[in-house]
Formats: C-alpha cells, structure tokens, sequence
C-alpha cells in the first residue's frame, strides 16, 4: 500500500480524484490541501463517512496548512483557477503560474522524493513551471492531460462507430489545447485503420470533436469545467506509478531533444512505473504530425510569454 498522496486543490477535480483514489488505490493517509478555509476539512470529513461502505484504513486529513505535504510519496497538483464559458485554457496562465511556484517550493522543501502529477491548466506551461522551481528529475514531473485528451477519443470514437473501447488502440498527445495532437495515423480500431470504420467527413467531425470536448463541456457548465473525466484519467496514472506497471500512457513531460524540441512540456507517450514518466517513447512521426509537433513548440513559448 502507498503511504502518503496529496492533493492540493480540493475544487471540483481535487475533491472528485480523491474519491476516485479511495475506491482504487486507497493509500495510507490522503491529504487533501485548499487555500479556502474549511473546504478541505470539509470534503475530507465528507470522504471519511464512505469507510463504513468502502471500507478503507486510510487517514483523511483536509486542511489549508502546506505542511501536511511532508514526506508525501505522489502530490498531485489541481489547485489555482479553472476555466468558464468563453476562456482559454491560456488564460489561466497569469494566475496559474503563480499558484504553482508557490506550491512548487513548499513541494520542495516538505516532499523532496515525491513524484509530482500536475493538472492544473495551461497544463504544460504549468508543468514545465514545477520542473522548473522544484528542480526535480523530469521522471518525476508528470502534467496530466493527454491521458485525458485519449480517453475522450475514444469515448467518441466509441459512439460514433459502436465498437469497444477495448478494441480501440488510439492515442492523443502534444499541448494539452484546442491544437492538441489528434492523428489519424494512431488510431487502429479491430487491428485496422480507422479509415475502415469512418468516412473522411466523419472521421474528421470527431477527431475536431476531442480537440473541443473541453470547451463544449464548459459551455454547458458555464461556471466549471470537467473533473469526472480528469479525476479518472489521474487515477489511472496514479495506479500505473503506484503498481509498477510499466504501462505506456501520453503525458507531459519536460523534452530534452526527444521530437527534435527541447526546454518544453509537451504530452508524449511514456512509460509509467514506480519510477515515474521512466522512459519516453519516441514515435515514428508522419510528415502531417511532424508539422503539428512543430506548432506545438509556437503554441508553448506564446503562452509561457504571456506569463
Ligand atoms: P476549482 O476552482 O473547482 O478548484 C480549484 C481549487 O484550488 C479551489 O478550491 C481553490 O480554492 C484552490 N486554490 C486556489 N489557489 C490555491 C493555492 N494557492 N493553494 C491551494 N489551493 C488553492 O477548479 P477545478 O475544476 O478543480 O480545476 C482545477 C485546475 O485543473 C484548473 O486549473 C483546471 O483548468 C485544471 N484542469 C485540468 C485538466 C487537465 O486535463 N489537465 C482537466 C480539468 C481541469
């Protein structure tokens, strides 16, 4: 069993992903960080009442103090602003990027081992931020949203050809955006290509369709955005870490030549294991995606600018 898993940021995602890991992966103590006094408290005292039907040991703590960060083993990064109708996911940077440089130093000082999950938007800038201020191993700075983007694809493409999930190999990376990765070149459906299943027009609504489920999300919610989704997605990477599955899951990490880019988070495929992001894998790209991937580094260095 894990010992120690933080989150800080007890909103919409944080308070959902900690549900989600005490039906999983219930650790030894869960700590649940907000900034709002008594939302953390709150929620964990909410949580705590599912033991008598879950029946986890684990130790709840909600609170607004960043010490209870000492000596975590996974921290997961939700907390600051999250979009309404009509925003960016960019233009959350302002406020963001404050929050965690903030959260990063006490990461630093309390938790100097910890693997770092970071979700809060604009996830990659937001990412490269943490490797940047804490200074910690790249294979311990994971931003997740690809994981996400993916789990979206094939949601949709799911519904839109009536196949199982499970029969779908799909996979969504680059900036976590409008502009994210979506290729037709890594989708399989059955072992074949989806071009099998989908007409070209069809096939063309839906990838457009995951590039701008986040956004279609919000304009129904005005006020939020999505964290069912999210708070899944997270568990899944914090499962892959916790059991050392060596699964191959796209998330974002900080590039060192890999794709031809470097000194920027982007969501790439990686191995996940008990070490972290352990291996990144470098796929053969298309001429389209390679295009792509270049636009990716653009969209990146705009949004770290308008810091
Ligand atoms: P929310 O507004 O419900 O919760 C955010 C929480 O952070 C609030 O409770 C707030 O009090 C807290 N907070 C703000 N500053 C803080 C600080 N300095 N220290 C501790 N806590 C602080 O927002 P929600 O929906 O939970 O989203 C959180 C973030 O996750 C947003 O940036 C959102 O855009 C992002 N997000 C990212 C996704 C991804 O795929 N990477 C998916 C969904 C959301």
């Amino acid at each position: 069993m894990i010992k120690k898993i933080s989150i800080i940021g007890a909103g919409a995602v944080g308070s959902t992903l900690a549900f989600t890991v005490l039906e999983r992966i219930p650790p030894q103590t869960l700590v649940l960080i907000d900034i709002a006094v008594g939302l953390a408290k709150g929620i964990a005292l909410d949580l705590e009442d599912t033991r008598g039907h879950l029946n986890f040991t684990t130790a709840l703590i909600g609170t607004n103090s960043y010490q209870e960060l000492k000596d975590s083993d996974i921290i997961i990064l939700t907390a600051g602003a999250a979009r309404r109708e009509g925003m960016t996911r960019a233009d959350l940077i302002k406020i963001n990027a404050t929050v965690a440089r903030e959260a990063s130093q006490k990461i630093k000082e309390l938790a100097p081992a910890a693997i770092v999950i970071v979700i809060t938007n604009p996830l990659d800038v937001i990412t490269y931020i943490v490797s940047q201020e804490t200074g910690f191993d790249r294979k311990r700075i994971l931003g997740m949203g690809s994981s996400l983007d993916t789990s979206r694809l094939k949601n949709i493409l799911h519904l839109a050809t009536g196949a199982s999930t499970l029969s779908l190999e799909a996979l969504v990376y680059g900036i976590h955006s409008k502009d994210m990765i979506v290729s037709d070149a890594r989708i399989k459906i059955e072992g074949k290509s989806i071009h099998s299943k989908l007409k070209d027009n069809e096939l063309k609504l839906a990838l457009s369709a995951v590039q701008l489920r986040g956004a279609e999300i919000v304009g129904h919610l005005k006020t939020k955005s999505a964290h069912f989704a999210p708070a899944v997605s997270c568990c899944s990477l914090l499962e892959a870490i916790i059991n050392d599955k060596n699964e191959i899951i796209p998330v974002s990490v900080l590039l060192k030549g890999e794709y031809g880019l470097s000194g920027i988070c982007m969501g790439v495929p990686c191995t996940i294991n008990r070490n972290g992001a352990d291996k990144i894998i470098e796929l053969e790209l298309t001429a389209t995606e390679k295009e792509e991937v270049k636009k990716a580094k653009e969209l990146f260095s705009q949004c770290m600018m308008s810091q």
